[in-house]
């Protein structure tokens, strides 16, 4: 037998197979004119997305919510977001998405609450509560002088301490988040139980088929609460992720959520109900294992995020938004080592360069400029196609989304941790900590921040990109929208749109190779081009792809005995990749 035949353990699974799509639910598409995108809105568009070829929505939280995290901060599981609709809505959306041959799953937000929620407001409203235990609370502490200091040191996530004092009953609560997003209990049985019932099953009784799992590792805190170490010389707060994150009893508790919730329910047409973790701050294969070695029956498979992060400081670090410069033999290693972590296990992964916590990776990993912003989009695309895992993308991929223009002011930045983070540049630039502070989160923010997902969807060249009948958008509309948009490129054969449909089509076809398929670098110091080659039993893929605006050699060798199967330029040219192109080279087996 070849050694790279299918190894048992990466059995053919539905969703390994499959193309997922992330709806930001604010940013899609607004059917009655209030600026914000809504359900009904994605009903309209139903169509549209059947027609790209993927085969599961990921919406995004669209349950009731203060909004003060866009959603990931809920006040009711069990409610929707007025104005996104009502739960009728989501269950139209779950049977539109069904008759058209595609699965649709939600955002699992459960390592913390809203502050509005009634679980945060009892468990608030005294220490006799019996629900005083489903967060966490904790007495101040003194230092010498008699002032009252929370009970840790912590970073929050979004550039503050994690804990918030409350007046009413004089104690701490616990957020890794914002303030308004206090950290459920986990330790508490009766609160799992609350959290399963109505975050988890009041949804899969109503068929969805699986779950996006924010937060995953962070719900078991290393208890009791202690200072994390000082590694940050310009705050008191300090980093302090293992104090959080992949905590003692972490795959305890998710085991417990697979056995007692997910392992009772099948897809529509069933088959098992799908599970992807978002798995923050753990950089080693031996640690992200656990989580989706499919024997463990914790996580189907998981975001590990080195991918985002490059150019980013780590995350929960004051640094995240000062971008540090990269090469592509960075990346490389990067896509290498979370390409083959699986290879000999039962574990798999994802692929994906996009969602709506990142900018968009036409502007971060290539060329966003208008004579080059196509073509990148292109090259990418076949990036993401030619790997093994599960892909995902992220609305507005498949038509070129661009970041943000340079020029926008940052109040145009709405999201809280953009905001909390140009709060912090300029106070420490302002008290002299730090004179060049400003210049650079703001360098940072333009290329990297949140917001730059969550621009309104550009569907067409009228007003406002044809988001909202409104006169405004919730946030502002991109000002190249008459330039990027859906409408244009539906009647343009060129398009990255008509691009992304075929090459999404074409994965299908080599899905033993593109998704199940070894991956090996080559030419691994090349600083221009990323060249890999993937196999699969007698069957090998190379695919090329070329990061820069020059001419790039294509490898010699092999490709002779190959045959072109895509290029993203209409005319290939031979011996060379043109600037920005990338192509994929397949021979397949006992061919003559
Ligand atoms: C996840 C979400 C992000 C949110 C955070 C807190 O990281 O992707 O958008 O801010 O969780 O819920």
């Amino acid at each position: 037998m070849s050694p790279h035949a299918d190894p048992l353990h990466h059995r053919r699974v539905w969703w390994k197979e499959a193309t997922f799509y992330q709806i930001y639910p604010a940013s899609f598409k607004d059917s009655d004119g209030d600026g914000w995108g809504d359900i009904p809105g994605i009903l309209q568009r139903i169509d549209y997305i059947a027609s790209l070829g993927v085969d599961v929505v990921w919406l995004s939280p669209m349950f009731d919510s203060p909004q003060i995290d866009m959603g990931y901060d809920i006040s009711d599981y069990e409610n929707v977001y007025a104005p996104y609709g009502t739960v009728e809505d989501v269950e139209r959306l779950i049977d539109a998405c069904h008759k058209n041959h595609m699965k649709i799953i939600l955002d699992l937000v459960i390592n913390h609450t809203s502050d509005q929620h009634a679980w945060f407001k009892e468990s608030r409203s005294s220490k006799e509560n019996p629900k005083r235990d489903w967060y966490f609370w904790q007495p101040a502490c003194y230092d010498e002088h008699g002032n009252r200091m929370s009970p840790t040191n912590w970073r929050s996530y979004f550039a503050g301490g994690t804990w918030t004092w409350d007046e009413h009953t004089q104690e701490y609560y616990l957020h890794l988040y914002d303030s308004s997003q206090p950290d459920l209990n986990w330790e508490n049985e009766e609160c799992r139980q609350a959290i399963y019932d109505s975050a988890m099953r009041f949804w899969l009784n109503k068929g969805i088929d699986g779950f996006r799992v924010d937060t995953v590792n962070k719900y078991s805190k290393v208890l009791p609460f202690r200072d994390a170490p000082i590694t940050d010389s310009t705050n008191y707060i300090q980093p302090a992720a293992e104090m959080w994150c992949n905590g003692p009893r972490i795959h305890e508790f998710i085991k417990e959520m697979n056995r007692d919730v997910l392992s009772h329910y099948r897809t529509y047409d069933d088959q098992p109900v799908v599970t992807v973790g978002e798995l923050s701050l753990c950089s080693e294969t031996d640690s992200v294992i656990p989580y989706v070695s499919a024997i463990q029956r914790e996580l189907d498979m998981v975001f590990q995020f080195d991918i985002t992060h490059l150019g980013q400081g780590p995350p929960g670090c004051n640094d995240k938004y000062d971008f540090a410069p990269w090469k592509l033999p960075e990346m490389k290693r990067i896509v290498e080592k979370w390409q083959c972590f699986i290879e000999g296990t039962d574990a798999w992964t994802t692929v994906f360069n996009e969602n709506h916590d990142n900018g968009r990776s036409v502007s971060r990993y290539a060329n966003d400029s208008p004579e080059w912003r196509t073509h990148s989009a292109k090259m990418l695309a076949l990036w993401l196609i030619g790997q093994t895992g599960t892909l995902f993308l992220y609305q507005g991929q498949e038509i070129g989304m661009i970041n943000a223009p340079k020029d926008w002011d940052m109040s145009e930045y709405k999201d809280v941790e953009s905001k909390n983070y140009w709060a912090e540049a300029i106070r420490l630039t302002e008290d002299g900590t730090d004179f060049t502070r400003k210049d650079r989160i703001r360098h940072g923010l333009q290329l990297m921040a949140r917001d730059h997902a969550r621009l309104p969807f550009q569907w067409d060249g009228t007003k406002n990109a044809g988001f909202t009948s409104g006169e405004e958008s919730w946030m502002r509309v991109h000002d190249d929208y008459r330039e990027i948009n859906a409408a244009a490129q539906e009647k343009d054969e060129e398009s990255v749109l008509a691009f992304y449909r075929r090459v999404l089509r074409l994965r299908k076809e080599h899905r033993d190779v593109f998704v199940y398929g070894t991956f090996e670098l080559v030419d691994a110091e090349n600083d221009d081009t990323f060249v890999f080659r993937k196999r699969y039993q007698d069957k090998t893929a190379l695919v090329a792809l070329n990061f820069t605006t020059q001419a790039q050699p294509l490898p010699e060798g092999e490709l002779e005995t190959m045959d072109l199967l895509v290029s993203s330029y209409a005319k290939v040219v031979p011996g060379r990749l043109q600037p920005l192109e990338g192509r994929i080279y397949i021979n397949y087996p006992n061919q003559f």
